[in-house]
């Protein structure tokens, strides 16, 4: 079995962080969203995995390598234009030849893994498995509505009026039935080649289509209050460990992780918390929920269930809660006289200013 990991795109927006950088690299508890589906993969025991890169292939390469760190041996597929998850399954036919296959789109991710999954349909084998879940907001899915006996009975892309709240979940496993579907369809209003339309064509052969419904799913959506709950959800299985340096005036409680070449003075750090590699937290407290990336300063200041990432600064602030905030941003105090704020918002930035 192989597996096919979507990690291509326009890379144009990293909604609210307004970036050029590839939406699969967004870290969840300083990890790219990408690695936690790759490992995944690696622990269902799949060794050959193909990655669709566009616009950002050179980031992407760059973070993932040829795999070895993860147990995996990658193949990068370019792919000029995303023009389609089915499409990406064209592309990839000589990779994936007649092995059956999982394909992991890389900005999903999965709490608990896959292995189940891939082990039920190893053994039962049916033409393709989907992966569903109930949503609060169908209308941005593929969605799927299921007969009596639980069986798919049909599929459709992002509907305005959706039959079902169970959402298609980026993790599809394929025979090599998938490949006649795939060059069967057409482009959709949207110009891309579905791959809902590629199980839709499977079902409509009367081919056997089985789903499973699962909860504890994630998707970069722009939604900060989803990022920072799955950050919070996955820090709270953090393996407490103090790889750099804290000196003897900074206390450090419940599950926190220091990585190496982090440094810690003066401050208190209440976990589940991050501090990446390279960031020094001085004179500050830093709490709950919160995932410090690498480089970054934080001084004389207060953070709590926040996400900081690389290279930015946060300096005599208190207090900064239920934020996100990009890279190499820099907050700190405004002069008092005159008492105003001073702000540098990039595009689709928002503030929520406290007085
Ligand atoms: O996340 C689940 C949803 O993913 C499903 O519910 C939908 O049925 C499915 O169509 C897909 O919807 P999106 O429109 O949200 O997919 P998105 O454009 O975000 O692409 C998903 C991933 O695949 C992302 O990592 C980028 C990559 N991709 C996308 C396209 C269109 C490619 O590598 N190549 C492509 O051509």
């Amino acid at each position: 079995m192989k597996a096919l990991v979507l990690s291509g795109g326009s890379g144009t927006r990293l909604r609210p962080i307004t970036h050029t950088s590839a939406k699969q690299l967004v870290p969840v508890a300083n990890k790219p969203v990408l690695f936690y589906g790759l490992e995944a993969i690696a622990d269902a025991g799949i060794k050959d995995v193909g990655i669709i890169v566009g616009d950002t292939a050179e980031e992407i390469r760059e973070a993932v390598g040829d795999g070895s760190t993860l147990g995996i041996n990658v193949t990068y597929i370019p792919q000029d234009k995303p023009l389609g998850l089915a499409h990406a399954v064209l592309i990839a036919q000589e990779f994936l030849g007649d092995d059956d296959f999982v394909m992991y789109l890389g900005d999903n991710f999965i709490v608990g893994g896959i292995n189940g999954l891939v082990d039920e349909f190893r053994t039962e084998r049916p033409d393709a498995q989907i992966l569903l879940t109930r949503v609060p907001n169908p209308t941005s899915f593929g969605v799927a509505e299921l007969d009596e006996s639980g069986r798919v009975a049909g599929l459709e892309e992002k509907p305005a009026q959706p039959k079902s709240d169970l959402a298609l979940v980026g993790v599809y496993l394929f025979t090599p039935a998938i490949h006649e579907a795939v060059r069967s369809i057409e482009p959709s209003w949207r110009g891309e080649l579905e791959i809902t339309h590629a199980i839709q064509w499977l079902i409509d052969q009367h081919k056997d289509v089985r789903s499973t419904t699962i909860s504890g799913y994630w998707k970069d959506t722009g939604n900060v209050a989803d990022m920072l709950e799955v950050n919070r959800s996955v820090l709270e299985t953090l393996t407490p460990s103090v790889e750099g340096t804290v000196d003897a005036s900074s206390e450090i409680i419940g599950r926190v992780r220091i990585d190496a070449g982090a440094e810690v003075r003066g401050s208190r750090i209440v976990g589940p918390a991050i501090i990446g590699p390279g960031s020094v937290i001085s004179d500050s407290y830093i709490g709950p929920f919160t995932s410090i990336s690498e480089d970054c300063r934080i001084d004389d200041s207060e953070v709590e269930y926040s996400i900081v990432l690389r290279e930015s600064s946060i300096t005599g602030v208190r207090r900064v809660e239920t934020s996100l905030i990009g890279r190499n941003v820099q907050v700190t105090p405004a002069p008092r006289n005159p008492a105003a704020h001073r702000l540098v918002l990039g595009d689709h930035s928002k503030v929520q200013i406290s007085s």
